[in-house]
C-alpha cells in the first residue's frame, strides 16, 4: 500500500491522529496532556508537522519548531551547553517522530525525517532521544546527525538522553528572488 505524506496544522484532524500514535508508542503519557502539548507546539514559530498516511490511516507523524528562548527544552539546552553554543543558534528542533509499530522498518520514518528537515527554514536542526533508543540513533547517525551530549538530563525527568545536531546547507535565493531550495550536506 503506498504511503503519502501530508502537512498538518493545529486545526487539522491529523493532529489527533498524531497524538494517538504518540501515546501508543509511549503508553505512560496521558492522552489529554499530550494533546494539549501538541496543540501548544503547533502554535509555535516555524512549526512543521507531517503525517504519513497509508490506506486512509495515519501510520506515522513527526513535527518540530524553531528552538527559541522560552521553550523549556531550549532553555535547558542553553543552561547546560552554554547560551553561546553555536549549534543552538538559528536551529529547528525535531520534537517528535514516531511510526506505528506494525509499519516500522519500511522506510516511513526516514521519509518523514527527510521531509520535515526539507520543510523547516533553519540552517541546523537539533533533537534529543533516549540514550537507549538504538534504532532511532542509528537512523539519525546515518542521516548525518552528530552528538552534542551523550547523557543529557532534562530535570525533573530522570532519563538520560543523547542530544544531537545536524548542519544543513541551503542554496541562496536566486537572482530573481525565488525561495531557496533545501540542500543537505554531511556533518561538520
Ligand atoms: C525510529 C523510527 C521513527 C524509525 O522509523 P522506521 O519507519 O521504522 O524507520 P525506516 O524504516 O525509515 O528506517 C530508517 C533508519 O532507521 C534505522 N533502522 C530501521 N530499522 C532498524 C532496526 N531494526 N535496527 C536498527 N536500525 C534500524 C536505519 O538506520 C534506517 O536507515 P536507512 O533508512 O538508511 O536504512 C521508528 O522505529 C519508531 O517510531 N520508533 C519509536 C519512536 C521513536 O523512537 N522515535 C524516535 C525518537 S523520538
Amino acid at each position: 500500500m503506498p504511503v503519502h505524506l501530508h502537512s498538518y496544522t493545529r486545526a487539522s484532524p491529523f493532529l489527533d491522529a498524531a497524538v494517538q500514535i504518540f501515546v501508543q508508542t509511549w503508553p505512560s503519557y496521558d492522552l489529554a496532556a499530550t494533546r494539549s502539548s501538541f496543540m501548544r507546539y503547533a502554535a509555535l514559530r516555524d512549526f512543521h508537522g507531517i503525517v504519513a498516511v497509508s490506506d486512509s490511516v495515519v501510520v506515522g507523524f513527526g513535527f518540530g519548531v524553531r528552538s527559541a528562548p522560552g521553550i523549556r527544552w531550549h532553555d535547558q539546552m542553553t543552561a547546560q551547553l552554554g547560551v553561546d553554543h553555536p549549534a543552538l543558534h538559528d536551529a529547528w528542533q525535531l520534537v517528535n517522530l514516531a511510526i506505528a509499530e506494525e509499519h516500522r522498518g519500511h522506510g516511513i520514518g526516514g521519509r518523514l525525517h527527510d521531509a520535515l528537515l526539507a520543510a523547516q527554514p533553519c540552517p541546523r536542526a537539533l533533537l534529543s532521544t533516549y540514550t537507549t533508543n538504538a534504532q532511532a540513533r542509528a537512523m539519525y547517525e546515518r542521516r548525518g546527525w552528530y552528538y552534542l551530549h551523550s547523557a543529557f538530563i532534562f530535570p525533573p525527568n530522570p532519563h538520560a538522553y543523547v542530544t544531537m545536531a545536524k548542519e544543513l546547507a541551503r542554496l541562496s535565493p536566486t537572482a530573481e528572488g525565488r525561495s531557496s531550495v533545501p540542500m543537505e550536506r554531511g556533518p561538520c
